[in-house]
């Protein structure tokens, strides 16, 4: 049974009293809602006052935005996947499309930051998705395809209880255009059967979240599709009410 995942991304949003209030609603209305594991990844400043926050909260995880490829050493402004360990970080969202169009990330690159993180025991959430071009020409199945096997190569087999993939269709990501649940779902199968291709049976037991302007009223339909097993949300996961909509969705 792969339970379902709300993971919220705050991108480069929120200051420190904004951001703590929001934990703070998630934090007192969580209880009363069932049926997700909870993800919260706010940016670097307030990861560690955050995760102080969520200490007697086991239900809710702390994810970073990214981390570097490399174990320490001079790399002015990065942050290492070591560093997020040493106070409790459990996740990072690795691939990410803004991090792949402004700032050049590459599958190899993104591949070495998985291993890192890996060997740091920091979870993985790889993103994947087309442009709206490469969907237009008719190559969004070629596109995932590849991002999945290039920066997952290498991925251990002993550790697919530790990743967790996104496919966010770029052109769905703060737009406003949500993928259809029949678009998403077509996608989602095609990355369940070439995990299973790559990985063997266990291949099939990852769970697959869907990221793009989620919504809570788009959220139930797009969550009952058989392969999407949550979500990755940006901006709806910036509004207490919005995100918690998102979660009460996965019981639906
Ligand atoms: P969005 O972003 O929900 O604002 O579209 C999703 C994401 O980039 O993870």
């Amino acid at each position: 049974m792969r339970r379902k995942i709300v993971a919220g991304n705050w991108k480069m949003n929120m200051d420190m009293d904004s951001g703590y209030d929001l934990v703070r609603s998630i934090i007192r209305s969580l209880p009363e809602i069932s049926g997700a594991e909870v993800i919260l990844a706010p940016p670097f400043p307030f990861l560690a006052p955050v995760a102080k926050m969520l200490q007697n909260h086991d239900s809710i995880k702390l994810a970073a935005q990214n981390c570097h490829h490399e174990g320490s050493g001079a790399y002015t402004g990065e942050v290492s996947a070591a560093m997020l360990a040493s106070f409790g970080v459990s996740n990072v969202i690795l691939g990410h499309s803004e991090r792949r169009q402004y700032f050049g990330e590459t599958d190899a690159i993104i591949s070495k930051k998985i291993d890192n993180a890996l060997t740091n025991g920091v979870d993985p959430i790889y993103c994947f998705g087309e442009t709206l071009e490469q969907r237009d020409s008719g190559n969004h199945f070629k596109v995932v395809t590849d991002q999945i096997s290039e920066a997952l190569n290498d991925y251990p087999n002993d550790r697919l209880d530790n990743l967790v993939i996104a496919y966010e269709p770029v052109w769905a990501i703060g737009t406003g255009l949500t993928a259809t649940p029949d678009q998403a779902q077509e996608i989602h199968q095609h990355v369940r059967s070439l995990m299973t291709t790559q990985f063997g049976p266990e291949g099939a037991g990852v769970r697959i979240l869907y990221g793009g302007s989620c919504k809570p009223g788009n959220a139930a339909e797009l969550f009952a599709q058989p392969d999407i097993d949550g979500g990755l949300i940006g901006g709806a996961s910036l509004n207490a009410d919005d995100f918690l909509g998102i979660i009460k969705a996965c019981s639906t």
